[in-house]
């Protein structure tokens, strides 16, 4: 391996790294173009007292000002304009107006960062990343090498490849982290960190599988549909080993299907843990209801075709009487339905819909298996679902889906 060659505006020079505290200092930037509109967003939230000098500048520049983010002086620059400035970006697309600010930010002995020629610069700015508190910062002179090890350092710390070993960001206590559908991409950045942390993992039978794979040995994965008893005593069996697990001092991260709060006793294992005073962080998730459908091609809303979508669970049917879903009033909705735990029950389900108005001919899609590699879509009408349901042996995990979106995107999907 060769090392880099170093960029020519770097030879000889060394930075000093420091963190600048800006809140309520002033800070300049000159010109309001593309550089200025990716290193403003910093700037802002640093709190900096921000006066922008370009007789022009983009509209997300413009937007920034119309927000009272800072302060547009809309005229070119003129010498004197650095009084007072703690801090100074030059951006302008003029390499003379450029050089001019920065004579008077030395004359001023103000740090100025330039960004058409780091040689000429007293401040270089490194590419920045947030992760979970932490400010990455990286300095290479240049800046293609810079924001390609940024990106390393700061998805390394995100998907908890990268991780500071002997420091725990957790405490003993809960995380009740929402998965998504399936695919192991489609958990949060904050679901995957706190996986990374975790000391026991309890995890669902529709939680992301593949994730557990990265675990490191140490970690304890109990599997929650294989605790014994029935329905109601599982639960209380998983809450259990929720709290005695971070009674012990360990950070427990329960890893759920989707989202949490979606048919997911994400509340449940809350009010539990709560209860025997341990602490917990809710992590929301994508949950299949929307993104099952999605990944099918069928979105949930579309413009002038429905204004709602209703997501109801249909383990329990229509007639049962722990039902708490009035399903005459569902059938006089005209949007969306999205039906959930419902393969079973589907052929009551759609004969309810039906008697009480919902067209026989109303288009409805099952997608099984969702967002995995074994995702599969079946369509069928509310009038003929129960049949194609049993004739294609579909089973859960499915999302059904009940209205006219099933075929909106039909063109693009299914050429
Ligand atoms: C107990 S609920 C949990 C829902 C979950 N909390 C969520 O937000 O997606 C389980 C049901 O979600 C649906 N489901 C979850 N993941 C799915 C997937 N990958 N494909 C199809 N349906 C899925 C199925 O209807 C399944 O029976």
């Amino acid at each position: 391996m060769t090392a880099p060659t170093p960029h020519p505006s770097t030879e000889g020079r060394t930075p000093y790294p420091v963190g600048l505290l800006l809140a309520g200092r002033r800070v300049v930037v000159v010109g309001g173009g593309q550089v200025a509109q990716r290193r403003l967003p910093a700037l802002i939230a640093s709190g900096a007292e921000l006066h922008l000098i370009s007789p022009a500048t983009t509209p997300a520049v413009q937007a920034m000002a119309d927000a009272g983010e800072l302060t547009w002086h809309a005229r070119p620059y003129r010498d004197g304009d650095l009084a007072g400035a703690w801090y100074v970006l030059v951006a302008t697309d003029d390499p003379a107006v450029n050089t001019e600010v920065s004579a008077e930010a030395e004359r001023e002995r103000v740090f100025c960062s330039r960004s058409d020629d780091a040689s000429a610069a007293t401040a270089w700015t490194p590419a920045s990343g947030r992760d979970a508190g932490a400010t990455v910062a990286v300095l290479t002179g240049d800046p293609r090498h810079s924001a390609a090890l940024r990106d390393a350092i700061v998805g390394g710390l995100r998907d908890g490849s990268l991780a500071a070993r002997q420091y725990r960001a957790h405490g003993a206590g809960v995380a009740l982290v929402g998965g998504g559908p399936g695919d192991p991409d489609l958990i949060t950045v904050r679901g995957r960190r706190l996986l990374a942390d975790a000391d026991v993992v309890v995890t669902d039978r529709l939680a992301p599988r593949e994730l557990l794979a990265e675990l490191p040995e140490h970690v304890e994965v109990i599997d929650a549909s294989k605790i014994p008893y029935g329905r109601q005593m599982a639960q209380e069996a998983i809450n259990q080993a929720l709290i005695e697990h971070a009674a012990a001092g360990k950070f427990v991260v329960r890893l759920k299907g989707g989202d949490p709060y979606v048919f997911g006793r994400g509340g449940e294992e809350l009010l539990a843990c709560a209860e025997a005073g341990i602490p917990v962080t809710v992590v929301p998730g994508i949950s299949s209801s929307i993104s099952v459908p999605e990944t099918a091609g069928i979105p949930v809303t579309h413009r002038g075709l429905t204004q709602e979508f209703t997501v109801i669970s249909g383990h329990v049917g229509p007639g049962d009487p722990r039902s708490l879903t009035n399903w005459r009033a569902v059938a006089g909705m005209s949007g969306t339905l999205v039906l959930l735990m419902a393969v079973d029950k589907i052929g009551a389900i759609a004969a309810e819909l039906v008697e009480h108005g919902r067209p026989a001919d109303t288009p409805v899609a099952i997608v099984q298996e969702g967002t995995t590699a074994a995702q599969r879509r079946v369509d069928a009408t509310l009038g003929t679902v129960a049949a194609v349901v049993e004739a294609e042996g579909v089973k859960p995990p499915a999302v059904i889906v009940v209205g006219e979106v099933v075929d909106v995107l039909a063109a693009a999907f299914r050429p």
